[in-house]
């Protein structure tokens, strides 16, 4: 997996979003520096429960945002937020027992989120939110 930094494209023009964005990066790197000096548990159960909290505060603030422009996507994003949501659960348990591939899935797991989530399901409220404001210029 290639060393993800933060790059503009990731960049949704919201402060808080992307400020918010940004911190999963970081944590993105964190785990793939204690996978590659041998991911001690306790330092990857650490990741986890940041991530835990991530998710709610995160989805929390995106789900705001998306209502307040009147994005027609929500109830879908929604879902796929949710889907997101039951697989770092699902990692989280796998993690607590420190079954063997637990911590590289969940690398991949982020690594995709920032991918394709950011990058393609997030773009699609950000280009609503620039439709509605040149409307209203
Ligand atoms: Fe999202």
């Amino acid at each position: 997996m290639p060393s993800i930094q933060w790059n503009s494209r990731y960049a949704t023009g919201i402060p808080a979003i992307d400020a918010q964005h940004k911190n999963l990066v970081e944590v993105i790197h964190k785990l793939q520096h204690a996978l590659e000096t041998g991911h001690p548990h306790a330092e990857t159960m650490e990741i986890m429960q940041f991530l835990l909290r991530y998710v709610d505060e995160h989805f929390t603030l995106e789900e705001a945002y998306m209502e307040h422009i009147g994005f027609p996507g929500l109830p879908q994003h929604r879902k796929l937020h949710e889907q997101l949501r039951i697989q770092v659960n699902a990692l989280h348990d796998r993690l607590a027992h420190d079954e063997p591939g637990s911590a590289m899935e969940l690398s991949l797991l982020l690594f995709h989120w920032l991918t394709d989530h950011i990058l393609h399901d997030d773009n699609s409220y950000v280009s609503h939110a620039q439709e509605r404001k040149k409307l209203q210029l």
